[in-house]
C-alpha cells in the first residue's frame, strides 16, 4: 500500500479551503500542504512570475516523494498547469479551476458573476472554459483586489471584509443568479460575500477538485487508508501563519 504524501500547493492560505474538502472525503491520507504566503498575492503579478514561483515550489514538493500534486490555486493553475504536466508526466497533477460549469448547470441562461484574480480572468484557460460551458449566459468578471490580503492577515471574517465586499459587490445586488468564487481564498470570506449579495447562489471548486483527486488516485491504485497525517508548511515560517492555517482549516 502506498503511503506517500498528497501535496497541496497555494500562493498562501487559500488552498486550505481545498484541503478541508480532501480531508472530508479522504481522512486517512497523508497530506503535505505548502502555502507561499511570503510571495502572496500571486493574482496581481505578471503570469511569468506566477509560473516561475509555482514551478519552483512544485520542484521542492516533488523532491519530497509525493504521489499527487494538487494545485489548490486557480491563479497558479492558469499560469503553470501545462508546464507542470509536461515536467512530471508520471505524477498525478490536479489543478483547481473556477466552478463555472456548476453555476451554468444551475442557471443555464442566467447572469453569472466570476470573482477571481486578475491573472485567472485574463489567462487563456479561463477564456476557453467560458466559451466551452457558458455560451448562453451573461458573465460578469469581478476581480477583487484586497480580498486575498485580508484573508492572509487573518481578517476573513471582519468588519474590514464586510466593508470591502459591500463596496465591491453592491453594484451587482439583485442582478446575479450565481457567483463563482474562482479563487481558493474567497470561500473564507463567504459570510461577507453572502451578506453583500443576498439571494445569489455561490459556487466554489474545492469539492470538485477533491473528488477529481480521489478519482485519479483510485484509478492509479494509490489510495491510502492509514492513520492519516497532516503537515502544514508555509514560506513565511512564522508561528502566526501556521496558527492562522490551523484556524482556517477548522472554519
Ligand atoms: N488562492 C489563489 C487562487 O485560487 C490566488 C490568491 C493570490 O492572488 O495569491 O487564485
Amino acid at each position: 500500500m502506498q503511503s506517500d504524501y498528497i501535496a497541496i500547493f497555494d500562493s498562501g492560505v487559500g488552498g486550505l479551503s481545498v484541503l478541508r474538502e480532501l480531508l472530508k472525503i479522504m481522512p486517512n491520507e497523508r497530506y503535505l500542504y505548502f502555502g507561499d504566503s511570503a510571495n502572496a498575492p500571486y493574482g496581481s503579478r505578471p503570469t511569468q512570475e506566477v509560473k516561475a514561483l509555482t514551478l519552483a515550489a512544485a520542484e521542492k514538493l516533488v523532491a519530497r516523494g509525493i504521489k499527487a500534486l494538487v494545485i489548490a490555486c486557480n491563479t497558479a493553475t492558469s499560469a503553470a498547469i501545462a508546464d507542470l504536466r509536461a515536467r512530471y508526466p508520471q505524477l498525478i497533477v490536479v489543478g483547481i479551476e473556477p466552478a463555472l460549469k456548476l453555476a451554468v448547470d444551475t442557471c443555464p441562461q442566467g447572469n453569472i458573476g466570476i470573482m477571481a484574480t486578475q491573472v485567472t480572468l485574463r489567462e487563456k484557460k479561463f477564456q476557453a472554459l467560458s466559451q466551452r460551458v457558458a455560451q448562453n449566459c451573461r458573465l460578469f468578471p469581478i476581480p477583487a483586489p484586497g480580498l486575498v490580503e485580508l484573508v492572509e492577515s487573518g481578517k476573513a471574517d471582519s468588519p474590514e471584509m464586510d466593508a470591502l465586499m459591500e463596496k465591491l459587490l453592491s453594484p451587482y445586488r439583485g442582478k446575479l443568479n450565481a457567483l463563482v468564487l474562482g479563487c481558493t481564498h474567497y470561500p473564507f470570506a463567504q459570510a461577507a460575500i453572502a451578506k453583500a449579495l443576498p439571494g445569489t447562489a455561490l459556487f466554489q471548486g474545492g469539492q470538485g477538485t477533491a473528488l477529481q483527486t480521489r478519482r485519479r488516485l483510485e484509478q492509479a491504485g494509490l489510495l491510502y487508508d492509514g492513520l492519516g497525517e497532516l503537515v502544514l508548511e508555509n514560506s513565511l515560517q512564522s508561528e502566526q501563519i501556521l496558527a492562522l492555517s490551523h484556524h482556517l482549516l477548522e472554519v
